[in-house]
């Protein structure tokens, strides 16, 4: 049986496309003068940092997103498709549907955040993205051309043990969101800052009435993407190492 995860060294010749992708990339400013640590360590979902006046240089997202397209995903499908919204009616209209979406889990966490004051902060961080998303100068909706259903399917075609579900979700999901975090690092080191979002796709279809999505697309998320103001960024609180690490097998 095949292997669908085979790791093959790339041996193809470049293709006119990403060839164009890595003469953008080089050709941007990349402003970071970052070590590689400090850039795991402190980029940030950046929620009520974010610049709503300066424009952002597309050319500066095609190049972090050149970058990103690098990153590992399943069978090397690179399922995904990416649409950037800078009209201001869209991100209107995108923004009107995060705040509906997310409106019920606000308000949940206002009230764990009364009770457990340490959950404030992301509330307060949360709550302000929401308000303001229609400012930010770029919205980023990474999505996939196929559906879970599609991946489910291969897998069972592949001979995979039933059920596949599991694993078909795991691969789908995993096949966008690596090459999302790696956006916000390629947006990082050219000077950007970035917030992931799930909220607003419990109203995908909405989102994707106003983006014209085809039927078989399927959104992963959204990024919210502008420079970002004020001091550096840290590293934030955590859980140790120690806490979530099992060695050989499960500890309690
Ligand atoms: C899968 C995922 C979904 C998320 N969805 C939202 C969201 O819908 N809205 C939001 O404000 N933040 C969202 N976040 C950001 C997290 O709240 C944030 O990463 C977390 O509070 C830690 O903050 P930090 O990334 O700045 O360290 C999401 C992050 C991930 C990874």
């Amino acid at each position: 049986m095949n292997d669908p995860f085979h790791p093959c060294e790339r041996e193809e010749p470049r293709s006119e496309r990403e060839e164009a992708g890595l003469r953008a990339s080089r050709s941007a400013p990349a402003t970071g003068k970052l070590s590689a640590e400090e850039l795991l360590t402190t980029t940030r979902s950046v929620r009520r940092r974010l610049n709503l006046e300066r424009p952002v240089d597309i050319r500066l997202v095609h190049a972090a997103l050149s970058d990103a397209l690098q990153a590992p995903n399943g069978s090397n499908d690179q399922p995904w498709q990416w649409v950037v919204v800078t009209d201001a009616g869209s991100r209107y209209r995108l923004a009107e549907c995060y705040r509906r979406s997310a409106r019920p889990y606000l308000e949940a966490m206002a009230e764990q955040a009364a009770e457990e004051p340490e959950r404030a902060g992301v509330w307060r961080a949360s709550a302000h993205l929401a308000e303001h998303l229609h400012r930010v100068p770029v919205l980023v909706v990474p999505c996939l051309s196929l559906s879970p259903g599609d991946f489910e399917d291969r897998f069972r075609k592949l001979g995979l043990p039933a059920p596949v579900d599991h694993v078909a979700h795991s691969v789908y999901y995993g096949s966008v969101w690596p090459a999302m975090w790696s956006l916000m690092l390629a947006l990082r080191l050219r000077g950007l800052a970035c917030a992931v979002t799930a909220l607003h796709l419990a109203r995908a279809q909405e989102a994707a009435e106003i983006l014209r999505l085809p039927d078989h697309v399927t959104q992963a998320g959204l990024l919210a993407v502008a420079h970002p103001q004020g001091r550096s960024f840290r590293p934030a609180p955590r859980k140790s190492v120690e806490e979530v690490v099992h060695h050989d097998s499960w500890r309690s």
